[in-house]
């Protein structure tokens, strides 16, 4: 068994790290490089932790791993785990398919529907893009009015998927809770000038317009991630004045207080989606059920993170554990079992007919 490994920073570096202390096989590659079907074609696993702000992997990233899947290599992420990354959109379809309790959610794709729809709807509802992490441009909508200021720049202009107004007022809040420092400010200011090169690369959002009910009385949201057989999470605090939690820096790591039905759920939609890993975001509906806010097959470290974790059984283990390393261990562990993605079983069918 060999492994190849983008090489980059982050997991795809773990990765690169846990294999060669621990003397497994693998090879470090370019995915950017044009002939990267060729330089894997020694290996059988390719594990590449792709970015959502990096205009090169938006291009082609999917298409790259879907294709070594086909092929019949075990591929991170897999076309399972991924195809909806970054689409809160395509998970809106996907989560109502398996009637998962997603968040009453409604999209449109001209003015004149989504007009219509603003007119006769409740508020207030939630605008989000379908791309984006970290709370950016997602905005409470309170009226009728608001609804259509959004609407017509849906189908006008569009979005930046870089929302440089929450990212200044954002980094203010942090500098004056003293979260960051005055050079971090300084140096998160350079963005008015500076937009990131995905934000100039990919363009504006346009074309569609996205809102969800809003949930209300929500002081946190619950964020679960999985990988493997190990279930985590915690607690995200709202910002202060604010509905929204995710990317605010406010976590709680007490584990008892996120509750295990929502761990049982957790594990019960990575098995019924077919994910390699997931973060899931849960707020606690009027009735006090959990309801699904959107999903990731990547995540971020936070402080406190794998501090312990819930087995299959849902049993705690005070175990610290390393996101990164359970994400190659079950690729590993996959390999060795012979299982493979349905979407590959395809694949290997097709080359043989
Ligand atoms: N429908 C909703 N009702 C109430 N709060 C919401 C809703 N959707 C999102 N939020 C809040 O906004 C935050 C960001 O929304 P989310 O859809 O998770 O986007 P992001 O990709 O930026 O994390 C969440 O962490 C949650 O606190
Ligand atoms: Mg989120």
């Amino acid at each position: 068994m060999k492994i190849a490994i983008h090489n980059n920073s982050g997991w795809n570096r773990e990765w690169i790290t846990y294999c060669q202390d621990r003397k497994i096989d693998h090879k470090v590659v370019d995915a950017y490089s044009s002939d990267i079907v060729g330089q894997v074609s020694d290996c059988d696993i390719f594990m590449w932790h792709h970015s959502h702000v990096c205009y090169k992997d938006l291009i082609f990233a999917k298409q790259l791993l879907y294709s070594l899947e086909n092929r019949g290599m075990h591929v991170y992420p897999n076309f399972n785990t991924c195809w909806h990354f970054d689409d809160k959109v395509g998970q809106k379809y996907l989560l109502e398919a398996i009637k998962a309790p997603l968040v009453p959610s409604y999209v449109f794709y001209d003015k004149h529907t989504a007009t219509q729809w603003a007119d006769a709807t409740s508020y207030p509802k939630v605008f989000k893009l379908r791309r984006g992490a970290a709370s950016m441009n997602v905005h409470l909508v309170k009226n009728k009015k608001e609804a259509q200021r959004f609407i017509k720049r849906a189908f006008d202009g569009g979005f930046c998927p870089f929302d440089m107004q929450s990212h200044i007022r954002e980094n203010v809040r942090k500098f004056k809770a003293a979260k960051i420092s005055l050079s971090h400010l300084l140096l998160s200011s350079r963005r008015i000038i500076h937009k990131p090169e995905y934000a100039k690369m990919n363009g504006n959002e346009k074309g569609y317009v996205y809102f969800q009910d809003f949930i209300p009385n929500n002081s946190f949201d619950f964020r679960l991630e999985l990988a493997g057989d190990k279930c985590w999470g915690c607690r995200r605090m709202v910002r202060p004045g604010d509905f929204r939690a995710s990317g605010g820096g406010d976590e709680d790591h007490d584990h008892t207080k996120i509750p295990i039905d929502i761990v049982r759920q957790s594990f019960e939609y990575k098995d019924r989606l077919g994910m390699q890993s997931v973060g899931f975001d849960y707020l606690l509906n009027e009735g006090g059920d959990a309801v699904l806010l959107e999903m990731s097959y990547g995540f971020g470290y936070a402080k406190g993170d794998g501090e312990g974790y819930w087995t299959r059984s849902l049993d705690r283990i005070e175990e610290k554990i390393i996101p990164s390393h359970e994400i190659i261990q079950s690729m590993i562990k996959a390999y060795n079992a012979g299982t493979i993605s349905r979407h590959a079983v395809e694949g290997c069918v097709l080359q043989c007919v």
